[in-house]
């Protein structure tokens, strides 16, 4: 398994492009199973859980074309399979998405339950709540769910217990081709579905509201072709704002939206960043200054996401203080913890709450990613540690960022990949 190395201590310098964001590129290439007519789909990030969802979708019957330009043409006009293996769904929860889409085109889909993972126990309840109230019947046999609507979906008013992304994003694409019209109540109101909602009224669909918590679909009859772009990563965007300003340094960030970022980039100011924007670049400056320890909770947006929730930890490790970091989203997502521990940070965990004491540096260590975000902020503490950092298990790394060596490479950062 690939491993990543760091010599920590270097000032982070320079520009970086941001790429597509996984969390939209995910929902919108299912939401592709939908489409009667070709669609393009640009500003795709290159990724392990892109390609697995291509994989899945691919297996379905759906054909791609790449091109050099992170581009790709999608036909989903000829699907012959509505199911969504477990060898698949094992290796990336995100493949529930592809339930709504199936069931409102075809009336059938049979996708393996995803189990738990890492940072929690991650139900999908309310996913199948929602479908059964379009109309679907729900079995689950054999560790796999399978939905079925003969006669159709029927439009209805949806009020989610719990904010859910995915949940959001599954039901409001069952609800597209479904008779009538729904209203789903306490939705997401997280830009990824935003970008989602925006891409499948470029295919025809009636969707309002999304960026707000009620969505309002219109069911339509099909959905035909388009064109749409990605928009940029507000994570892998941030996860970089932490890299320059752990290090102290400047950076200038491209081809990022930085109206989806506004509780990042009010954390950051409160570490003492000097942050400037225009519409779709981010500068941050440290002037060669310690950051400042930073207090949170992270909460559904526009809250601060709990995607930057470790990131942020990394960067209360080195700061001037003592943070307090609060996680109400997922019950156990401080696995990052244990392994900065073992670089000398100083951090009590009291239920749900982190407290960090700052320190000058950290020292170098072996350590292990153990999920996608957790490893993306080992990756921070190595880059301010003294010595070297191994870090294990970064296929982890690998299905949400696009080749991070080498974008940390070129901002400075002495880390480079070793292939086993
Ligand atoms: C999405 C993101 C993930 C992010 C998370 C929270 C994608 C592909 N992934 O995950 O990166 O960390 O949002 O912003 O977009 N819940 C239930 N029942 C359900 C569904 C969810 O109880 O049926 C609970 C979850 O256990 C969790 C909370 O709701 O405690 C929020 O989870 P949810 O928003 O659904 O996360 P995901 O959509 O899986």
């Amino acid at each position: 398994m690939d491993k990543l190395i760091l010599q920590g201590g270097h000032v982070l310098q320079g520009e970086v492009r941001i790429s597509g964001a996984k969390n939209a590129a995910l929902p919108i290439l299912a939401g592709s199973l939908l489409a009667t007519a070709p669609v393009k789909i640009t500003n795709m990030p290159h990724l392990r859980d892109i390609t697995t969802m291509m994989e899945l979708t691919g297996g379905m019957g759906v054909r791609f074309v790449l091109d050099d330009q992170m581009g790709v043409e999608v036909y989903a006009e000829d699907i012959q399979r509505f199911e969504a293996p477990y060898e698949l769904v094992k290796t990336m929860r995100a493949s529930i998405l592809v339930l709504g889409p199936l069931l409102t085109r075809f009336g059938s889909a049979r996708v393996s339950f995803p189990g738990g993972c890492a940072i929690g126990a991650r139900p999908v309840d309310l996913h199948l709540k929602g479908m059964e109230k379009l109309g679907a019947k729900i079995n689950i046999d054999n560790g796999y769910i399978h939905a079925t609507a003969p006669n159709g979906l029927h439009g209805c008013d949806i009020s989610f217990d719990t904010v859910t992304v995915t949940g959001t994003e599954n039901l409001m694409m069952a609800a597209v081709l479904a008779k009538g019209v729904t209203t789903l109540h306490h939705a997401a109101r997280e830009p990824e579905v935003v970008d989602l909602a925006n891409y499948l009224n470029t295919l025809g669909a009636k969707i309002s509201g999304a960026g707000t918590d009620t969505i309002v679909i219109d069911g339509v009859k099909e959905l035909g072709g388009g064109q749409y772009a990605v928009m940029p990563d507000r994570i892998e965007a941030g996860t970089f704002l932490v890299a320059a300003a752990i290090t102290r340094g400047k950076i200038k960030l491209k081809q990022v939206a930085p109206t989806t970022m506004l509780q990042i980039i009010h954390k950051l100011t409160e570490a003492g960043a000097d942050i400037q924007m225009d519409d779709n670049t981010i500068s941050l400056d440290m002037h060669g200054k310690r950051p400042k320890a930073v207090r949170l909770s992270t909460a559904p947006y526009p809250g601060f996401p709990t995607d930057m929730q470790a990131q942020m930890i990394a960067l209360n490790t080195v700061a001037e203080g003592v943070g307090h970091i609060v996680e109400t989203i997922f019950e156990n997502r401080f696995l990052h913890v244990q392994e900065m521990q073992r670089m000398g940070a100083q951090i009590v965990l009291e239920g749900n709450t982190a407290i960090i004491t700052g320190k000058e540096r950290l020292t170098g260590a072996p350590v292990m990613a153990t999920d996608l975000r957790a490893s993306a902020s080992l990756v921070l503490a190595g880059l301010v540690a003294e010595g070297e950092t191994t870090i294990e298990r970064i296929y982890h790394i690998d299905r949400g960022y696009e080749v991070i060596e080498e974008k940390l490479s070129q901002l400075g950062a002495k880390i480079y990949r070793e292939h086993s």
